[in-house]
């Protein structure tokens, strides 16, 4: 992709004394008293702010919080909690500004947090108004929010139509390198899970993968559907059969390139949803009426072990059982422990991976973790993110300052 990054400008002394506005994305989750109960992308959004400020700029940085209603603050909207710990993370005070749109004052050197930008009116449906005094705060605008560059508002898109120079920050850059990595030009084979409750959620990402990839390995309530495509009993598990015709479209798909979705041949079952349900395993073909099924079966888990283990490349989304319950973890915890061996390159993004990933602490042997939610997913479905779509026109027409 053909876009401006923010280290290139910087090491081409661009960014000296220039007003900086970084976009990340700090939408973390905080419990119930505003604690940060998971501080990731508050992390991950630190490379771009300590590069703005080592090259001297007036380092001005906003994110989203919540979807709170715009022009209505509440005490629970604000950024103060991400403040706080952006100023535990970088050892200096971190300045909250509130009511910024019509101008910042920060100095070369300097950083201000500008409250959360979704307060804004106007932010979510891009009115050019907003977008345009956003853009006049800046002469650099730097996109590093790939938690929400499938977002086209007024801070993740408009204002890249009106800043000076837009550009992408590091963190974007690493997300959209990984995912070309993974998808545009894979280290065959390509091997993607893709697992989670509902088939119609992911019906595009599953469409899209498997005109990509060479096994798709499905889990959870998808790979019930898939079951039932393949004609076997599924009980009264999780499914939807209304969309075995979809599912079964997806078979063919792969089939026709000489792709393949391994289709569970063992499966663990329990007669209710619960943590203390007795667990059976038992061959596919032998599941009853009144079986739920909560997870792969040990034959089922080696097999894609296997796959995951030959693999050149790995996309991750999605734990292939109930992993939350022990009994119910084995399927998941086999995946992760053969995604973490394998030498293939591995990107894994989305809530539960992430905590399946952390549950195993494999995060040091997984090649690229996403940052992004809803944005990950849209990749996979094959998009093009606005971020990229706006700040690749404006590489094309970037004024020099
Ligand atoms: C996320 O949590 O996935 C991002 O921060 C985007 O948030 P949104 O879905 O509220 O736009």
């Amino acid at each position: 992709m053909n876009f401006l990054r923010f280290t290139d400008l910087v090491a081409a002394g661009r960014a000296a004394g220039k007003r900086v506005f970084i976009r990340a994305d700090m939408n973390v989750p905080l419990d119930a008293n505003g604690r940060i109960t998971e501080d990731t992308r508050i992390r991950a959004s630190l490379p771009c702010i300590r590069l703005a400020l080592d090259a001297g700029a007036a380092v001005m940085v906003t994110s989203h919080l919540g979807r709170p209603v715009e022009g209505e603050f509440r005490p629970e909207d604000s950024l103060a909690p991400v403040a706080t710990r952006m100023s535990e993370l970088l050892g200096r005070a971190v300045p909250l500004v509130a009511d910024w749109v019509d101008g910042v004052a920060v100095a070369p050197g300097e950083l201000v947090l500008l409250e959360n930008c979704r307060l804004n009116k106007g932010e979510k449906k891009n009115d050019p108004v907003l977008a345009r005094k956003l853009g006049a705060l800046c002469d650099i605008f730097v996109h590093d929010g790939f938690g929400a560059a499938h977002r086209a508002e007024a801070s993740t898109y408009g204002i890249a139509e009106y800043a000076p120079i837009a550009c992408a920050g590091p963190l974007l850059s690493a997300e959209i390198d990984a995912i070309g990595r993974a998808l545009a030009d894979p280290k065959r084979p390509l091997v993607a899970i893709v697992a989670g409750s509902k088939v119609s959620t992911k019906l595009s990402i599953l469409r899209s993968l498997a005109e990509k990839v060479d096994r798709l390995i499905v889990g959870g309530g998808i790979a019930n559907t898939f079951m039932l495509a393949s004609g076997l009993p599924i009980g009264k598990s999780l499914a939807e059969p209304g969309l075995v015709g979809e599912a079964s479209a997806v078979i063919a798909a792969m089939r026709a390139r000489g792709a393949a979705v391994p289709v569970p041949r063992d499966v663990v079952v329990a007669k209710a949803f619960a943590a203390d349900a007795p667990a059976t395993v038992k061959a596919a073909v032998d599941v009853e009426a009144d079986d739920l099924i909560l997870d792969v079966g040990p034959q089922t888990a080696a097999a894609f072990a296997a796959v995951l283990e030959s693999a050149g490349t790995i996309v991750w989304n999605g734990p292939v059982g109930v992993f939350e319950f022990d009994a119910f973890a084995h399927g998941t915890e086999t995946v992760a422990r053969a995604i973490a061996k394998s030498p293939a390159f591995s990107i894994a993004g989305g809530g539960d991976t992430l905590a399946a990933i952390a549950k195993y602490g494999i995060e040091k042997d997984i090649g690229y973790i996403s940052t992004g939610g809803g944005a990950f997913l849209e990749v996979l479905e094959g998009k093009t993110l606005p971020a990229f779509e706006i700040l690749e026109r404006r590489a094309a027409d970037m004024k020099p300052t």
